[in-house]
């Protein structure tokens, strides 16, 4: 199989956690005869540096013209960084927002899993850890608060600030399908979450979702206010299955999923359009205060770089082998620093990536 992936490697620990997930796609690619052509694209701060603005046409065409796309991590230090002197619009996370909306990406899946090997970072009680979970987050990614309209004006004297709500019946309809027939390929749980004692957007989520439920009917649905569900994540993450949620609700619970797993360098993450195509990115941020020193964790890059195998390529067996032999590096008692636990192996970024290329069988 022929394939043209678009990589944009970012700012902070990007480039190194991208490289180690082009290793193991072309570890992948020698063994089972496909052959992958990458096209750098600049996007971010690095786009900055070069065009002045974080995302330009033509890097989202280019983007449109690969069979998919690998990221790293986009973005700086807020303090220190010049990107962050720019107008928000210019700022590194506006390109990425851009690119997730030029690309119509609104489906993104975070599956968070405790890995057995990984129970010891896992910062729940013990007998919380020992039931394990394996959940997906679904998250809306094109819609609501991150693409609203936004104002800073004065008003009477007085700075007030508008951040605008908004999701329509079509938006929730598309996002809550792919979440059953996720759900439909796993477990067979759905937990719809969203804030229906106070929003109305929510209130519309709700009604919707349970309309596209009834054509699921294998699939169990429960609503979860957002706020139970940040709750629920640390006291018992075994009950959940799909969850599916808007944009802002499954940032904020994908960040809290992650750390119950170890480490938000644990978290892949697969945006997806109505197409094939998918843009596929760790779900951890730059990291740049660790950037550059060979040490940051490039398993969520790697996992990411497996759900593009299965999902815009199909090629399970590829998909599973990466991820068998991510397992077997930790069961290995292989680790970067940010998993790592008494008795285990600290390694480097390079290293990981190694290590992971040749348990690929
Ligand atoms: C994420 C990130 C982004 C988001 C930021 C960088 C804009 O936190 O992918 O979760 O909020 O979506
Ligand atoms: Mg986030």
């Amino acid at each position: 199989m022929n394939k043209k992936i678009g990589v944009i490697k970012g700012d902070g620990i990007g480039p190194e956690i991208v490289d180690e997930a082009m290793k193991v796609l072309d570890r992948i690619a020698e063994i089972y005869g496909h052959s992958f052509s990458y096209t750098q694209l600049l996007m971010g701060g690095a786009s900055i540096d070069v065009n002045g603005i974080p995302l330009t046409d033509e890097t989202l065409e280019a983007a449109k013209e690969s069979d998919a796309v690998l990221m790293g991590s986009i973005g700086g230090d807020a303090k220190t960084s010049p990107w962050y002197q720019l107008e928000p619009s210019k700022r590194p996370e506006a390109g990425l927002l851009a690119l997730r909306k030029g690309l119509n990406l609104f489906a993104n899946l975070r599956p968070a899993v405790l890995y057995p090997e990984l129970k010891g970072a896992c910062p729940l009680k013990e007998e919380i850890a020992d039931r394990g979970f394996d959940m997906m987050i679904m998250r809306e990614l094109t819609g609501g608060l991150y693409f609203g309209k936004r104002s800073t004006e004065k008003v009477d004297g007085v700075l007030v600030a508008k951040d605008e709500l908004t999701y329509s019946e079509t938006e929730i309809r598309r996002i809550a399908k792919r979440g059953f027939d996720i759900a439909m390929k796993r477990r067979k749980k759905v937990t719809s979450v969203d804030k229906a004692n106070v929003l109305d957007s929510s209130r519309l989520w709700r009604k919707v979702v349970e309309d596209v439920a009834k054509e699921y009917p294998e699939v169990t649905l429960e609503h979860m206010l957002v706020d139970n569900c940040a709750m629920q994540l640390v006291k018992d993450p075994a009950q959940f299955d799909v969850i599916l949620t808007e944009n802002m609700f499954g940032d904020i619970l994908s960040d809290e999923a992650s750390m119950v797993t170890g480490s938000i360098g644990m978290l892949a993450s697969a945006s997806l359009n109505e197409t094939k195509f998918g843009l596929y990115e760790p779900s951890g941020g730059s990291a740049p205060d660790i950037a550059g020193q060979g040490i940051a964790n490039p398993i969520a890059t790697i996992l990411s770089a497996a759900m593009m195998l299965r999902y815009s390529f199909d090629l399970d067996r590829e998909a599973a082998a990466v991820e068998k032999a991510v397992s077997e590096v930790l069961k290995d008692g292989y680790r970067t620093i940010d998993i790592m636990s008494e008795g285990m192996e600290q390694i480097g970024t390079k290293e990981m990536g190694d290590r992971i290329c040749a348990y690929i069988k």
